[in-house]
């Protein structure tokens, strides 16, 4: 089977390349969170609460609040570039106004919020 080696290489450079992605998206949330600022965080929240309730999901919208600050990140990001099945079009333009800092501030602040 002159096709098998050739093929395990690619699956291997292809692991290989998503592992080095990962590494480099982790480490891109956390220098967003490093130079996070919570009080701006809760005063840029502001928007968000009409949309996201304190309590659990409403109207297909779900509560943000105590949610992991890395997942935060890494989900507005990910809509940002409507990116992994986060291309719900409200979101996606809410978080293209988004500078990393304010995206940073935002997921600090209401990562220390508790859902009701
Ligand atoms: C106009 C309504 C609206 C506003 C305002 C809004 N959102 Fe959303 N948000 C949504 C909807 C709808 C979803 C679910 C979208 C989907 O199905 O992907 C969502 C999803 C999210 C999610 C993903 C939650 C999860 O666990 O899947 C995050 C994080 C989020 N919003 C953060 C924010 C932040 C931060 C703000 C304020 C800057 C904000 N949103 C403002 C409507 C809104």
């Amino acid at each position: 089977m002159p096709g098998r080696p050739v093929l395990a290489g690619i699956l291997l450079a292809m692991a290989h390349a998503t592992a080095v992605h990962a590494d480099t998206q982790s480490e891109a949330i956390m220098a967003i969170l490093a130079k996070a600022d919570a009080d701006y965080g809760e005063y840029l929240s502001g928007q968000c609460a009409t949309c996201h309730h304190a309590q659990g999901k409403s109207n297909g919208i779900p509560s943000v609040l105590g949610l992991p600050d890395v997942y935060l990140v890494q989900t507005i990001l990910e809509y940002k570039n409507a990116r992994a099945e986060r291309t719900n079009p409200t979101m996606v333009n809410i978080a293209k106004n988004l500078s990393d800092e304010e995206i940073g501030s935002l997921a600090k602040f209401l990562s220390t919020q508790k859902a009701e």
